[in-house]
């Protein structure tokens, strides 16, 4: 039997209540669908800096290394300077384990509606690919006589040859699985040396892939195609910080931020991935029992597929339809369900879905 090594880290506000829901879910699947989650809980995040300093223990990543995978909420507190959590644990994990992918699908779920009005299910349905570990999120910067008349500030963003051709390589690759188009989401008119580079490379990858259909548009135009057009994307390949603010765009095409999903994937698996919901830690609902647990859920889903067991990710992503479906949702779909409601509604789901081995997973 299978047996995968995962990292469990709830961080703080809804990632208490949110993790521990996705996890009931991940043993579930595991139980019907044969393998073995061992499971590692760490107390890390911004409650755990206020009281020791730190974000994660001294040799936090030497001990995440021996994991399969990392199952994460969110970090950030409203006590806690905000300039911390990234640079101190999320920024630090993605690029410590090269996860240079950042994987983040945009789909309707059975059932729900758009605030796309004039938009269904076939229309809303990409990923975006944010590249993970460059970019403007480097954090390569400073910030100087900050009280004086000439203070000033910079943050200088980083484009490597490297690391533009392998997120590049991995879009193109994702295409050819899925509906054979790129979009480069970039501002290279304005950002004339560092986007017109990433531009250039890109162009060079594509050029490898004439059976992927590869196109160019700017971040301001594409903002637009999000919420006008969305049929017209596939894979969304785009940097950092475009990345990070697209996708919350797209997780409210879906209707909720609580429904976006991601993986943090270093593909070659030299070092484990992490996989988290796109949204924060959520203070302003944490500790009321109201968060929306299927983006944390279906966060699991993707690192299922990530370690092999593909199955069980379909079957997950099936149960999540299933209880969309229903009608069953939590407020931030203007429903009244709980996490946990939704939680059990999905492990139900689990348990009357038949495996069958030699087709994966159908409805029994
Ligand atoms: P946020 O994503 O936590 O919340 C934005 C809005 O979406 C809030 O109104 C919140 O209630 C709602 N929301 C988020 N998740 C939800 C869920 N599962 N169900 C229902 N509603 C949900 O972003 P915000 O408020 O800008 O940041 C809060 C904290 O989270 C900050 O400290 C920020 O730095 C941190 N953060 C951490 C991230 C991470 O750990 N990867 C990512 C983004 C933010
Ligand atoms: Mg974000």
């Amino acid at each position: 039997m299978n047996r995968y090594k995962i990292a469990a880290i709830h961080g703080d506000g809804v990632g208490h209540e949110i993790v521990p829901v996705g996890l009931e879910v991940l043993r579930m699947a595991a139980g019907r669908f044969g393998f073995e989650l061992d499971v590692t809980h760490f107390p890390w995040g911004a409650g755990y800096y206020m009281e020791n300093g730190d974000f994660l223990a001294a040799d936090g990543l030497e001990q995440l290394k021996q994991f399969d995978a990392i199952y994460f909420g969110a970090v950030g507190l409203p006590d806690v300077d905000d300039t911390l959590p990234a640079m101190k644990f999320t920024f630090k994990v993605r690029t410590a384990f090269q996860q240079y992918v950042n994987y983040r699908p945009v789909r309707l779920l059975d059932g729900l509606e758009s605030p796309l009005r004039y938009k269904a299910q076939a229309d809303i349905d990409f990923v975006v690919i944010r590249e993970n570990n460059e970019g403007e999120f480097v954090q390569n910067g400073k910030i100087l006589y900050a009280d004086q008349p000439y203070g000033l500030a910079t943050d200088t963003s980083v484009f490597t040859r490297q690391g533009i051709e392998r997120i590049a390589h991995y879009s193109f690759q994702l295409a050819r699985r899925r509906r054979h188009k790129v979009t480069n989401v970039t501002k290279s008119n304005t950002l004339i040396h560092s986007l017109a580079y990433w531009d250039r490379v890109i162009g060079e990858v594509a050029a490898q892939y004439p059976d992927v259909t590869y196109q160019k548009m700017y971040v301001d135009a594409a903002s637009a195609n999000f919420v006008l057009k969305p049929e017209i994307f596939d894979v969304v390949l785009t940097t950092n910080m475009i990345g990070d603010i697209l996708s919350d765009l797209g997780g409210a095409l879906m209707g909720s931020l609580g429904l976006g999903s991601s993986g943090n994937i270093n593909p070659e698996k030299n070092f484990p991935s992490m996989f988290e919901p796109i949204h924060g830690s959520a203070p302003d609902i944490a500790g009321k029992g109201i968060a929306n647990p299927i983006g944390q859920i279906w966060s699991g889903a993707l690192m299922l597929e990530h370690l092999g067991e593909k199955a069980a990710a379909d079957a997950i992503l099936s149960a999540i339809n299933a209880v969309t479906a229903q009608g069953l949702r939590t407020a931030d779909l203007k429903g009244s369900a709980t996490t946990q409601e939704i939680g059990q509604a999905v492990v139900a789901q689990l348990t009357t879905y038949e495996v069958h081995r030699s087709n994966g997973y159908v409805p029994a």
